[in-house]
């Protein structure tokens, strides 16, 4: 069991900073989820924590103890990476006591009981004779995991574990990541990603990264539908929010509001009334549309293309704009050809408004003015 605190974590390579001063608290036995686009420094983030890369600036806490300076096996953390790089030419068995057979002071029987434990919770019992080549990639990751397991550790580290497994296997691979979790009650562990999917199914808590700062953290339901910027709510959700320029028509307790390519909403979120006029985004969630027949329905459009995916159909609508597709997600039983002129509304209370900036616009807001 150990919680961790970051506080002001900063990272420089040489003269670039690639992590601004990140303030995190993890919980001891949680979940939590690094999501973010390439480059945005995840792995790094990660790296610093495990004691991989010294820390610039700022603390980090593990159990209440300052860490800065202690080494990645003083710190209780074990780490698994993308690639699971497992010595061809020992057995898995061998892979997975390896590390322990180099520490002092842990016997041959503990050591055959950790690596027997660890086999038993992955299911990868009755492969410890095989070399890894003899293995599926979903299996030597299991592996991999499983010497992580061996050592006990307070803290897991994952770095994008799933990438190099395909689709089927990824989805697999995730549920027993999650088993795990379960199983291995009270450690906490730190996953990193850059697919929305796993960090949604994974995550007690997700931390959205963007550039080397945090843009939000949260449940991932709590990210869905109350993110807190226009970046956290085009990351999460797939396909993405639509996000139209929009202007503020109206202020007061419910705002009304002009979307580019479409005709008025009227809101649910009180603005100060210093807010009309004012430029600001309207996001409109793919899944939150639906065709309708209403004579005021604020999007119409062409369709330009569908795409069938079996449970759903994805809509991409012409309604005026030039830059982004306009995308409606419909059940899949909906059929309606290339060419068709449909209408689309969506809930006031599903639709979000950000400002100018990007920064959502909540009910909150008037009372703050
Ligand atoms: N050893 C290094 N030297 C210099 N720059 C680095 C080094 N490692 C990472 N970076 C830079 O730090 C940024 C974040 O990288 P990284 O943490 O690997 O991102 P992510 O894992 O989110 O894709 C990138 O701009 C990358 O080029
Ligand atoms: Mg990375």
């Amino acid at each position: 069991m150990a919680n961790l605190k970051l506080t002001k974590v900063k990272k420089a390579y040489g003269s670039v900073e690639v992590l601004h001063g990140i303030d995190l608290d993890i919980k001891a036995g949680e979940f939590v989820v690094f999501v973010g686009p390439s480059g945005c420094g995840k792995s790094t983030l990660l790296r610093v924590i495990a004691g991989l890369e010294d820390i610039t600036g700022g603390t980090l806490e593990i159990g209440g103890k300052v860490v800065n300076s202690l080494t990645p096996k003083q710190r209780g953390i074990a780490m698994v990476f993308q690639s699971y790089a497992l010595y061809p030419h020992m057995t898995v068995y061998e892979n997975m006591a390896f590390g322990l057979t180099l520490e002092k002071g842990t016997g041959k029987d503990e050591i055959d009981k950790r690596v027997r434990e660890a086999a038993r919770i992955l299911q990868i019992e009755d492969y410890l004779d095989r070399l890894p080549k003899a293995l599926s990639g979903g299996q030597r990751q299991r592996v991999a995991i499983g010497r992580a397991i061996t050592r006990d550790p307070a803290v897991f580290l994952f770095d994008e574990p799933l990438s190099n497994l395909d689709a089927a296997l990824r989805v697999q691979t995730r549920i027993e990541i999650a088993r795990l979790h379960e199983k291995m009650a009270g450690t906490t562990m730190i996953y990193v990603t850059h697919d929305q999917v796993e960090a949604m199914t994974l995550a007690d808590r997700i931390v959205v990264l963007n550039k080397g700062h945090v843009e939000q953290v949260g449940s991932p339901m709590e990210l869905y539908n109350r993110p807190d910027n226009l970046f956290v709510a085009k990351f999460l959700g797939s396909p993405s929010m639509n996000i139209l320029p929009a202007t503020i028509e109206a202020a007061g307790e419910t705002t009304r509001v002009l979307p580019e390519g479409g005709s008025s909403v009227v809101l649910p979120v009180a603005t100060p009334d210093s807010a009309t006029g004012s430029p600001a985004h309207l996001g409109i969630r793919p899944e939150d549309l639906s065709v309708t027949e209403a004579a005021d329905a604020p999007f119409r459009g062409e369709v330009t293309l569908t795409e069938s995916l079996g449970e759903v159909t994805l809509i991409y609508v012409d309604i005026g704009r030039t830059d982004e597709p306009f995308v409606a997600k419909l059940p899949g039983e909906v059929s309606i050809k290339r060419g068709t002129k449909i209408a689309l509304s969506a809930a006031p209370e599903s639709m979000r408004l950000f400002d100018e900036r990007g920064d959502a616009i909540r009910a909150a807001a008037r009372k703050a003015a």
